[in-house]
């Protein structure tokens, strides 16, 4: 085999932003590091030709800002990233040459253009032969359902629809590693649906092609993902396969229960009971009762949970085992759940 190089490297790669200061502060009680924001606290990552690999993680938990570095928009405050071998600090072209990125919620197009013109647009900056150009476009447009709207202005297109044209965008270059920064933001869920087929399609067609995805979309990235990376504060928490992922948690029972008369101290005193790892909430509006996952060190615990429920002046509705899914992987390493920060 020939050593082909990994398609994303990174080493102990951070990145720091410089706050701007609100107010003036003096100096003196100002120490250079609170107008400093880690947004990568060293990420060491190794993503293979291939492989459409996922970064999951909070809102704020550094994802954009990785794509950022690796995509030569930002430099790294410490530590190195590769692309397809190139580094990029030292060869920004290179990379540049060979990627395309696409954003969630982006207003990126010349709306003054219609759709296929906006596309033959990108795919002429990137060199692509005209033929190829007009094939790759119409695939494209009509996988992503958008063929009425070719000779439509971007300017006229909904949220969803500019969306659905930045995602053609991506691929109209035929980029040797795509980073996709939340591609299904906006989208309805057929739509979203379409997208992960096709880029799923896409990545056969050519084993060497490679995706870097970012999604707060938890079964997304469990159906999608060869390999997920959970990141929070700038952290790589943990990186591997969604089955290895809910591996983890074999040992650790995840139980469901539903309860009535629950108050906000209540939840807190059953979260805080001994051998209780992660605890997430849901409250359903219909019934009034709450619906708590529960992830526990050991399964004898439940029948604490069952009487902090009762001391907390809960009734017990229903209880059941489940299966560890990837959000509660993600409850256990990040303490918190990812639902919490999605406005839906
Ligand atoms: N230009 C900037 N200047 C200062 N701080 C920034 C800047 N961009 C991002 N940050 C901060 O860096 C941290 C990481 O932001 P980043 O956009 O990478 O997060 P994210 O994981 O993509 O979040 P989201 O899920 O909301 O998209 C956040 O705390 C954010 O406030
Ligand atoms: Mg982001």
């Amino acid at each position: 085999m020939s050593q082909s190089p990994l398609a994303i490297k990174t080493d102990n790669v951070g990145r720091i932003y410089k706050k701007k200061a609100a107010k003036r502060v003096s100096r003196a009680s100002s120490p250079d590091s609170s107008r400093q924001l880690v947004a990568l606290d060293g990420v060491t990552l190794e993503v293979e030709k291939g492989e459409l690999f996922g970064l999951l993680g909070p809102n704020g938990a550094g994802k954009t800002t990785l794509i950022k570095v690796l995509t030569t928009l930002l430099t790294p405050s410490f530590g190195s990233a590769e692309v397809l071998g190139y580094d990029v600090v030292r060869e920004p072209k290179a990379i540049r040459e060979r990627i395309n990125m696409v954003s969630g919620g982006e207003t990126s197009g010349y709306g003054i253009l219609t759709v296929k013109e906006n596309l033959w647009m990108f795919s002429q900056f990137y060199g692509v032969p005209t033929k190829e150009a007009h094939r790759r476009s119409d695939e494209l447009l009509a996988r992503l359902e958008l063929t009425g709207m070719k000779d439509t202005r971007v300017s006229g297109l909904s949220t969803g629809e500019r969306q659905r044209m930045n995602f053609c965008r991506g691929f109209i270059t035929d980029p040797e590693v795509l980073f996709l920064d939340e591609p299904t933001l906006g989208l309805d869920v057929h739509i979203a649906r379409v997208t992960r087929e096709f880029t799923r399609e896409w990545m056969r067609k050519n084993p060497e092609r490679t995706v870097l995805l970012t999604t707060h979309y938890m079964a997304e990235a469990d159906e999608l993902c060869d390999r997920i990376a959970i990141i929070d504060k700038g952290r790589v928490l943990a990186c591997d396969t969604p089955e290895n992922l809910k591996r983890m948690l074999q040992a650790q029972p995840v139980f469901q229960i539903r309860a009535g008369g629950l108050s906000e101290s209540g939840i807190d005193g059953i979260r805080s009971t001994t051998g209780v790892i992660g605890l997430t909430q849901e409250f359903d509006l219909e019934t009034s009762h709450h619906s708590l996952n529960l992830i526990l060190q050991e399964e004898s615990v439940i029948s604490d949970v069952v009487g902090a429920i009762g001391a907390a002046g809960g009734k017990l509705v229903g209880l059941e085992k489940h299966e560890p899914t990837l959000e509660d992987v993600f409850v256990k390493l990040v303490g918190r759940s990812l639902k919490e920060d999605v406005t839906e």
